[in-house]
């Protein structure tokens, strides 16, 4: 009983020793002073960014081996950005929307919202094409996606290969407008606001 009865002693001293140790160190005038900060809670981490309804990823999961080597050939080709547009309107547009923000008229009904296909990583030809032909492929069907309870469907069945790599011809020409490096050094040299109006259909 004696026993038991430090150790619950210690148990609960230890923990205020180290606050004063700590706070008398953080000073460094000797003085006790509790200043207890703050912490904010409100920035969760998983936060949901409103663009449209959509929602922004900060980073690509990477693809599992089965898919590490896919590669488009055929990123800037008209002609599969045309056949791919109609298969969005189709197949995706219902949760992504026609403008690829994710505020597609099933958007709002989903627990996990919709790619924010706006926002890209997009950076060069090869560099994130296992990603997007591995997420169109599989949806939210896997982990870590089907966890976050995504209701992204897999097109593996329904969509050839092919027929995939033209859905992301379009997505790549319409709503990511090209490779972000690409972009970048184009904006550098001169504004190209005025070509994307004039891209209108
Ligand atoms: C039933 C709704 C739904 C449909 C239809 C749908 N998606 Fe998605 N999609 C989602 C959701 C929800 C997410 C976000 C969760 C996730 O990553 O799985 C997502 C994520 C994605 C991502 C990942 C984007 C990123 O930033 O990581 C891509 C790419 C994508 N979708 C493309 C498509 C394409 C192309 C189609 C049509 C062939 C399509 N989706 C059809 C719901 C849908």
């Amino acid at each position: 009983m004696k026993n038991l009865l430090t150790t619950h002693k210690l148990i609960t001293v230890t923990p205020l020793l180290l606050i004063l140790s700590f706070s008398a160190q953080a000073s460094g005038s000797g003085e006790h002073e509790h200043e207890h900060k703050k912490m904010d809670h409100s920035k969760m981490e998983h936060s949901k960014m409103n663009h449209g309804g959509g929602h922004r990823h900060s980073s690509w999961a990477t693809p599992p081996a089965a898919y590490a080597k896919m590669k488009s050939q055929i990123w800037n080709d008209a002609g599969a950005a045309k056949r791919g547009e109609k298969l969005y309107a189709t197949n995706c547009s219902s949760c992504h929307g026609a403008q690829g923000t994710g505020n597609g008229p099933v958007a709002k009904s989903l627990q996990h919202p919709p790619a924010d296909l706006t926002n890209h990583f997009h950076k060069a030809p090869g560099e994130g094409d296992a990603y997007l032909f591995w997420r169109v492929s599989e949806g939210g069907q896997v982990e870590p996606f089907k966890s976050m309870n995504s209701a992204m469907p897999s097109f593996k069945a329904s969509l050839s290969e092919s027929q995939r790599w033209d859905v992301l011809a379009y997505v790549h020409q319409h709503f990511h407008k090209g490779f972000l490096n690409a972009k970048k050094q184009k904006m550098d040299s001169h504004d190209d606001k005025g070509d994307e109006h004039a891209h209108h259909h």
